[in-house]
């Protein structure tokens, strides 16, 4: 986005302002649509703009000590600003042929996440636009993403109600962009999946990366997309064979995320033969079957922390979500109960089973 258009939306943002606009007032689709050039709306005081000093200043100029990780808009560094807070800044680094695309990205999550406010979703708190550099600053996530937890980085696995903990941080962040008391038309997200499911020091879930989520128009229940975005082993295969973009398409995506939880195995494998790289096709025949289920239980994950009622119900949610069949998939609604549920049936099983073993 050319800085000049950066300057051209705080101006409209500011004289929106004292117009007195309500960001969250129902507006009709076309106020939202992206090519309209409409500024977003802010909540709270509104984010930041930074200028490439400030970003080159909180980063030590962007040294490999505070690099955290690299994705595919570019590298993420963690950052202290001149007020002191501390923050993660992903630097926008595209070749010349993703410019475009990536400029759309950065621009949409400014719109979305200026938008929103969720203890599950990440906080947006500026961005930069400054000459051709962009770069986005959000609220530093102490603990990295869910993948790296679940594959290796952290000595000790989580155990079944981290995990569960986890699941429904996430699913109450998913429920609240699909409801429209998000921005007055539900949100896709479209990218939901292990790395962009961040954590906190109390293992706090908060969702990332809003870069492809899409504004559904009301009263309409699929956007037809000329093209599939997203990533690979998340993807809705009603999404991938039809175009048909639903929000259904976010629940499939889940359920991936919720068998990574309860296998520790990652949604694709490319270290795995050609016919087990994937982690629904390789285990979605057991989810239901309960004496093959242990089987697929992560090995790393603490014995005493799960009773076998509660994975069984939590497989079988998860068997529903990555349904080929989108209707047939539960809402996000129906996985936070369930997920409480599930939480509320472990914690009384373990209970009796240490009451159990005390007596004996
Ligand atoms: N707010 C944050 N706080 C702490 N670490 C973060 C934050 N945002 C991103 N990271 C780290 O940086 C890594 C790279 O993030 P990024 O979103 O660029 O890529 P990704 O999600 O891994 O992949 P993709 O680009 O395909 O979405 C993340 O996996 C995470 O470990
Ligand atoms: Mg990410």
């Amino acid at each position: 986005m050319p800085f000049g258009l950066v300057s051209a939306w705080n101006k409209r943002r500011r004289s929106k302002s004292e117009d007195h606009v309500d960001p969250w007032r129902y507006k009709p689709v076309e106020y939202w649509q992206l090519e309209d050039q409409n500024p977003p709306a802010k909540k709270r005081q509104g984010s930041s703009v930074f200028t490439l000093k400030e970003m080159e200043e909180a980063t030590s100029s962007f040294s490999e000590e505070n690099l955290l990780g690299k994705g595919g808009f570019g590298r993420v560094y963690k950052g202290t600003l001149r007020s002191g807070e501390v923050v993660a800044i992903k630097k926008m680094e595209l070749p010349p042929f993703k410019v475009a695309e990536g400029e759309r990205e950065f621009r949409v999550e400014v719109d979305i996440l200026s938008r929103l406010e969720h203890p599950n979703l990440v906080s947006l708190i500026g961005y930069c636009a400054d000459g051709k550099h962009r770069f986005l600053v959000y609220e530093y996530m102490h603990k990295g993403n869910l993948e790296d937890h679940l594959n290796g980085i952290a000595e000790v696995k989580m155990d079944w109600p981290t995990r569960l903990k986890v699941a429904l941080g996430a699913a109450r962040g998913l429920a609240y962009l699909h409801s429209s008391s998000a921005v007055g038309i539900p949100i896709v997200h479209r990218d939901f999946k292990s790395t962009n499911v961040l954590l906190n020091t109390n293992n706090e879930a908060k969702i990332s990366d809003f870069g492809l989520a899409k504004l559904m128009p009301e009263g309409q229940e699929t956007f037809v997309t000329a093209r599939v975005l997203g990533t690979f082993g998340y993807f809705d295969p009603e999404y991938t064979s039809t175009g048909k973009l639903t929000l259904q398409s976010d629940v499939y995506a889940f359920g991936v995320v919720l068998l990574e939880l309860l296998t520790g195995r990652r949604a694709v494998d490319l270290n795995q033969g050609p016919n087990d790289q994937n982690l629904v096709l390789q285990v979605r025949h057991i989810l239901n079957d309960k004496k093959r289920l242990r089987k697929v239980i992560d090995p790393e994950m603490n014995r005493s922390s799960y009773t076998m009622g509660s994975i069984a119900m939590f497989a079988n949610l998860a068997s529903r979500c990555v349904r080929s069949e989108s209707s047939e998939r539960p809402s996000m609604e129906e996985c936070i109960k369930e997920l409480q549920l599930i939480f509320c049936t472990n914690s009384k099983g373990l209970s009796m089973a240490m009451h159990t073993f005390r007596m004996i």
